[in-house]
């Protein structure tokens, strides 16, 4: 696993790995875009676009517009060039939600779209300023990530083996989502959970997952084998082979 830093606070993705275990995302990702009303040529933003696989879903949306698609880790933007080669209508941009310029996604853009991400972000004060500061009067914010009490079953199994999950995610619930929001200038906000138990057919499934997903920062600290017998374990304890997951949803317009 790469642990090259994309931030202060977290190793970078294996990207590859990502790419090949992200079914789960790209499942919710593809459900997500439903949400987001598109004519086809408007200009939107993938924030946190990852390997590029739900970027690809958005770009079949927009024949006649473009995705900047923005994140803060080098391995995912360069697995997501791989995957959206030749496409001119993508542009790549390598920041950070929380410091990047309106200037630097070409602002004001149509729409802001982001999945899986958010919860990775700690500021969301700041996350939702920056993203209205893009956006046109009028334009859509569509997202959803990791919400309060997602994998809490899974961090108790993890927790329950003396490691601690860091610090480096924030679930946030419905109601502080929706004051921050309100603050930051959108309006017609709706905020939403929904349970969504992810299962693996196959314990090996399962261990890869976590390790390039969940568990990658409680990882990074350890030796190889430390980490085989680490995630053997988690695997396990957990009660079943579903990850408890439960999404945020967030669909709001900036005024
Ligand atoms: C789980 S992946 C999701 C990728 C994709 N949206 C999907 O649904 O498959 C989370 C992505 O968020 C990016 N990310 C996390 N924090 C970020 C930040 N502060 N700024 C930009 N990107 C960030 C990570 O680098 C990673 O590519």
């Amino acid at each position: 696993m790469s642990v090259r830093e994309a931030s202060d606070r977290s190793p970078d993705w294996d990207a590859a790995t990502y790419d090949r275990v992200a079914d789960p995302q790209t499942r919710w990702g593809a459900a997500v875009l439903d949400r987001l009303p598109l004519r086809g040529d408007e200009t939107v933003i993938d924030a946190g676009c990852g390997s590029g696989r739900v970027t690809q879903h958005l770009l079949e949306r927009l024949p006649d517009g473009h995705v900047v698609a923005l994140d803060a880790s080098p391995s995912m933007l360069d697995a997501a060039r791989l995957r959206l080669q030749g496409n001119d209508r993508v542009r790549f941009v390598n920041a950070n939600l929380l410091a990047f310029s309106p200037a630097d996604v070409g602002a004001p853009v149509d729409a802001v779209f982001s999945t899986a991400t958010f919860h990775w972000v700690l500021d969301h004060d700041r996350l939702f300023h920056n993203i209205a500061a893009a956006l046109r009067g009028g334009g859509r914010l569509v997202a959803q990530c990791g919400a309060r009490r997602n994998i809490d079953q899974l961090t108790n199994v993890v927790r329950g083996l003396g490691v601690e999950r860091p610090g480096s995610w924030l679930y946030a619930s419905v109601d502080d989502t929706v004051d921050r929001l309100g603050h930051a200038g959108y309006v017609d906000v709706d905020v939403w959970t929904n349970e969504e138990p992810t299962p693996f057919d196959t314990a090996d499934q399962l261990r890869d997952f976590l390790e390039a997903v969940c568990l990658r920062e409680c990882l990074v600290t350890m030796s190889r084998d430390d980490q085989r017998a680490f995630l053997d374990e988690v695997v396990e304890r957990m009660p079943s082979r579903i990850i408890d997951y439960v999404r945020l949803n967030i669909v709001a317009t900036r005024a």
